[in-house]
């Protein structure tokens, strides 16, 4: 069975293919041909995973999802959350999203955050929604090589290591997206 991933973020594809079992073939949208940026204009992750995969729907309409992530800090009121990508201006830049973070937090002694992941899945026409959030908290300096965006500052509860310090396969015991992700897969495996 083939699904259309909706996103141009290599190290998510790499995550969900990591978790996906046989009989499930991800196609990005490179593989599909599909050059474009989708526009993330919502306030919420909701409304812009809904937003990209009903973009790819409409142009290929084939079975699809997509996914939106932000990091919700608690002494932020829940900042960056759906800002989390552009927290630090539209360059997307993961360092100056990370500085601009460890200024903001300077001095706070709650440094609890999470990660919140929101697919939304476009099965055969009709669309649904899976969380999965990951608790864990900010510490001061950057640790570690691997992952992406806010990954070496991020310390999930029940580690005591980044997710930048962990391979792919430790990130995914905790992460967001893994749980997101099995959500949708419970889902697929009831409705085939
Ligand atoms: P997006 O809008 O879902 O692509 O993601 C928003 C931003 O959240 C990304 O640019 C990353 O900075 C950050 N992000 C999303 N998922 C993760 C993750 O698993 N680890 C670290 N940062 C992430």
């Amino acid at each position: 069975m083939i699904l259309i991933f909706a996103t141009n973020n290599q190290h998510k594809v790499d995550e969900i293919k990591s978790v996906v079992t046989n009989g499930i073939d991800i196609v990005t949208l490179k593989d599909a041909g599909i050059d474009i940026d989708i526009p993330e204009p919502h306030d919420t992750l909701e409304a812009n995973a809904t937003e990209k995969s009903s973009t790819i729907h409409k142009m290929t309409q084939q079975n699809c999802f997509s996914e939106d992530t932000g990091l919700e800090v608690f002494s932020l009121n829940g900042e960056p959350g759906v800002k989390s990508a552009r927290y630090a201006g539209e360059g997307r830049d993961f360092q100056a999203n990370i500085d601009k973070l460890l200024v903001n937090l300077a001095g706070d002694t709650d440094r609890s955050a999470q990660f919140r992941t929101v697919i939304s899945l476009i099965w055969n026409n009709k669309e649904y929604l899976f969380e999965g959030i990951c608790k864990g908290h900010i510490i001061s300096e950057q640790k570690g090589g691997k992952g992406f965006g806010y990954d070496p500052v991020f310390v999930p509860e029940g580690s005591d290591k980044t997710f930048a310090e962990m391979t792919m396969e430790e990130k995914n015991k905790y992460s967001h997206r893994r749980k997101a992700m099995d959500k949708l897969l419970a889902f697929l495996k009831e409705s085939i």
